[in-house]
């Protein structure tokens, strides 16, 4: 029997606004199984709490309620619910990826060294870093010109093959997406799925 990477037991999520008084329910009751070399979709409306389970998962949110259980590299199983922040970074730094909607990104930094960093977090040179960036643009359609510029200004598509990049660059144990091909025209959505 294979032993999942990710289980996730009654997950949950809810948001308190004090001034209102008012609990938002986002996630409810979530239960899911990930399995290493398998691509697992979470599918639903608009507001149905998807991008919260992320979050979860990620810790950008501290879940309400619930299990997240994650087999690490050597083998220890880690509750993301309650882990403390130190292992949260060391886990976001060296095997969990989050590749969001929305790009974030320093003005003044080439698009090279924005896909390069998380292989420098990781110790890679700075040179090897930014040829392994380079392949991964190359893989993702986009163009060599942009790729000395901040991403600042590029179009959502663009942001989101850089996004994808630096997702995809450091190949994480375990890679979260978000709406991951929402701008990407049909031929770049099917590499990024190969990929
Ligand atoms: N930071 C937040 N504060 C308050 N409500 C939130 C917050 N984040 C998400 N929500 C609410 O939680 C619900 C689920 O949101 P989300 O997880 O983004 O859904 P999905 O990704 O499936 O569209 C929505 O009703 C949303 O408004
Ligand atoms: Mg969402």
């Amino acid at each position: 029997m294979k032993t999942p990477i990710l289980k996730i037991e009654g997950f949950g999520k809810h948001f308190t606004l004090h001034e209102q008084n008012k609990r938002i329910p986002s996630s409810h009751n979530v239960n899911l199984e990930v399995y290493a070399g398998e691509l697992t979709a979470l599918i639903g409306p608009t507001g149905a709490g998807k991008s919260s389970v992320l979050k979860g998962i990620y810790r950008t949110y501290l879940p309400s309620a619930g299990k997240i259980l994650y087999r690490d590299k050597n083998g220890v199983e880690v509750d993301l619910a309650q882990a403390d922040e130190y292992r949260m970074l060391q886990l976001r730094h060296e095997e969990i990826g989050f590749v969001t909607q929305f790009l974030f990104c320093l003005p003044r930094q080439s698009t090279l060294d924005v896909v390069a960093h998380p292989l420098v977090v990781r110790g890679m040179s700075r040179e090897a870093a930014r040829t392994k960036a380079a392949e991964m643009l190359t893989a993702l359609n986009l163009p060599e010109r942009l790729w000395s510029i901040s991403p600042a200004t590029f179009s959502g598509g663009e942001k989101q093959r850089v996004n994808l990049a630096r997702g995809l660059v450091a190949r994480p144990r375990l890679l979260l997406l978000d709406e991951p091909t929402a701008s990407l025209d049909p031929v770049t959505a099917e590499r990024v799925i190969a990929l």
